[in-house]
Formats: structure tokens, sequence, C-alpha cells
């Protein structure tokens, strides 16, 4: 689970939606009560083992859309983000009419790489045999051309894959080819509250990359409850969150969960009129490896973390991107000093914390008696749909049943 602790902050005014959530966790909060899934959920534990399972989940990460940045990171007519995260290496470039294409980073000569890292281009040059490229992927110029046939060269433009920039978010899907990525079907009724946070106009402040010997998913899992919060962060974010409480709203695969400071106890027995504004902390999830942490800052407003995980080499490897950026607002010199020290700060926490119980874990699942199973408890709704909406889009069932 991450979270960041900010000092206490004055409600942000410009969120609708936190109205709905405050109010919300108040009510639990003065009910003791939580949102929670139907029963607890036993599942076999060879779905963080299983190497077929784990391939048959990379294959799926090429079919659905990918988060592969923010359009505040290519604005130019040039611009490049490349995206290697799920298999096919790909490229994303900022057209000359401000739209975008997206490519196979792969030379349609003999398959080279064509460009190494993000930045901004003039015409794509391949490195190899300098084959050209223009930013809308037509090929323009073949040295020795006189020495292909030319019925061989053919069509030779570099392959499209499909590409969707939406509120800010830049989706791509790695396969080449298939239907247009329509974003606010894909997120359905999820696809407002991401709008909300108009990433358009956030301010970029830095990327890091984490590697763990686990499965992605149990990466995952420990961003998706905060029943481990008292155990597990007990300098951190267990101090500050009403234990065992969440509110918790699934749109179709995606969700999102809320966590009362410890603040909202302040609330009971007092009208809404005269609350002292108590902090929330939203983790939003959008299917299968996307979590969004948002997190208050100084200033009553927010920053953003927007954490990627991916299966890395093995069943056991996984790495994670989190980038932080300051939502609008937030981009006071307060707010972003604020945003850089919980970057590195959540970074800290996921290496030291999460991350290291989870590579524990993975050894011990890996060695783990054959009908071992684990446990989802019922205040982990967001872990069992996690589990449940990836085991339906795989059509893989996950063994569930009476073994221990
Ligand atoms: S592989 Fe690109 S020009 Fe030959
Ligand atoms: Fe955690």
């Amino acid at each position: 689970m991450n979270i960041a602790t900010g000092p206490m902050s004055p409600i942000v005014k410009d969120r609708d939606d936190f109205k709905a959530i405050r109010r919300s966790l108040a009510q639990l909060v003065a009910a003791k009560d939580t949102h929670r899934a139907e029963s607890s959920l036993r599942v076999s534990h060879d779905i963080y083992t299983d190497p077929i399972r784990w391939e048959a989940e990379r294959a799926l990460l090429r079919t659905v859309p990918q988060l592969a940045g923010l359009s505040i990171q290519i604005q130019q007519a040039g611009d490049v983000l490349t995206f290697d995260h799920v298999g096919p290496q790909i490229m994303v470039i900022r057209q000359e009419d401000g739209g975008l294409k997206a490519f196979l980073n792969m030379c349609t000569h003999r398959a080279a790489r064509i460009v190494q890292d993000c930045g901004r281009i003039k015409r794509l040059t391949c490195p190899f045999h300098a084959w050209t490229f223009g930013l809308d992927g037509k090929l323009k110029a073949v040295p020795g051309k006189e020495f292909f046939d030319a019925a061989m060269l053919g069509s030779r433009d570099l392959i499209e894959v499909p590409v969707a920039e939406w509120a800010g978010l830049i989706f791509v899907r790695a396969t080449a080819g298939g239907d247009p990525i329509v974003v606010e079907d894909w997120l359905g009724g999820y696809a407002d509250h991401v709008k909300d946070f108009d990433l358009a106009n956030a301010a970029y402040i830095d990327t890091g990359r984490l590697e763990v010997r686990t499965n992605w998913k149990y990466a995952i899992d420990t961003f998706s409850e905060n029943y481990h919060l008292p155990a597990l962060h007990t300098s951190s974010f267990g101090l500050d969150y009403v234990p065992n409480l969440l509110h918790y709203d699934a749109f179709g695969p995606h969700h999102r969960f809320a966590l009362a400071n410890k603040s909202f106890r302040a609330t009971v027995g007092c009208e809404e009129a005269k609350w002292n504004d108590p902090d929330v902390a939203v983790i939003g999830f959008i299917f299968p490896n996307l979590i969004l942490s948002m997190a208050p800052t100084p200033t009553g407003r927010h920053n953003l973390q927007l954490t990627r995980v991916y299966p890395g080499s093995a069943v056991d490897r996984t790495f994670s991107l989190t980038m932080t950026v300051a939502l609008p607002g937030a981009d006071s010199e307060e707010d972003i000093a604020f945003a850089r020290a919980t970057h590195d700060n959540i970074l800290i926490i996921n290496a030291q914390e999460d991350y290291l119980l989870a590579a524990d874990a993975q050894r011990n699942l890996q060695f783990a008696p054959e009908d071992f199973m684990v446990l989802y408890a019922s205040i982990e709704p967001a872990v069992q749909d996690f589990h449940r909406h990836l085991a339906d889009a795989l059509n893989m069932p996950m063994a569930s049943g009476t073994a221990r």
C-alpha cells in the first residue's frame, strides 16, 4: 500500500468527487463500519507461481490498453515516447498536426530498433542501413534503392499500433493492427474520475523504477489493500489512517478505494458544515496494472503517483515505474518540493517495506505445499476483484475450494 502522508490540509474545494467520498468515510467512521467484499476468498497459491498462467498474463497485457505516458511528456511535433514494457518495442510520436501515432520501434528493412530513447526528432533514420521514415511512419528514403527488387520493397511504411490520447493520458495497445482504443469505453464509470485529475495540465515531477523478485500480481496486491498498513508500515502510513476502514468503488475491472485519515474521528457527531476538512487518500486502479495514488499536499491540493507494474523476465520477477505529477493548482514552490519529497519517500517505502516483503513471500510461494491456498479478507475487496477480473480475462479460473 503506497500512499503519501501529508500534513493536515484544507479541503480540496474543486473536487466535488471528494465531497461524496468524504461523506461516505465519515459515515463509515461513525458507524465503525467499512465497505467490504461479501466474504473472504481462498485461492490456489499457484496463481503466483504457474509459468503457464504467467505467459497468458503477459499475452493479455499486449491486448489491453497500456499507459505509455502523459501528453505533457510529448508536446511538440517530433517528440517521441518509447514504451518497451510488455514485449514489443513501441514508439509514440507527436505529429505535425498535433495528433499522435504509435509504431513498432522496428525498421521495416530488417527489424532494427530505430529510436533508442525518448527525445525530439525531425525524421526517423534507422541506425543499421539508414532507411528513413517520416514522423507519420511513411518510408521516405532507401539508400541504394537500386539494389532492391521494386516488387519486394512494396509497402514498407512503419507498422502502426493503436494509440489514444485522452484527458492527458496516452494509451497504446502493444499489438499491431486491431480496433482503435476508445479510452472512455475502456474506463467506463471510472472515466469521469480520471478526467477530473486534469492530467493535461499537470506538472511532471519524476519517474522511478524498482525491480523486485516477486510475481507482478503480488506487487499489485500490495497497492490494493489497507489491511496491512498497521502491521507493515508502522512508521509511515500505518500511523495516519483508520485501520480496516475503506470506501470502495468498482467500475467494471477498474476500481478505487479511499482511506480515512484518523482526523475523520473528529467528524463523529459533528455536523458536516463544521468538519475540519479531514484528509482523504484515494488509490485508483486501471486494470490490469496501473495504480493511481493521490496524496494531499501542504496547500490542500494533490499530487498523483501513477505506478505501472509489469511482469519481468520470469514468473517471480517484476518491475514497476512510478511517475509523480503535481496536479493543476499544486504547482507552488512548496507543493513541488513536497511532490519531489513524496516521490522519493514512496519509492523508499515501496522498496524497503512492500517489495521486500513481497520477495520473501514469493520465495515461500514457490516452495509452498501443492494444496496451499492464499486468503484474501473481505476487507480486501480490491484484491479480490483484481484477481477475479484477471482470471475472467484470461479465461483461467482460480482454483479455489477446500484445501488448506
Ligand atoms: S534494418 Fe533498418 S535500414 Fe536496415
Ligand atoms: Fe504497503
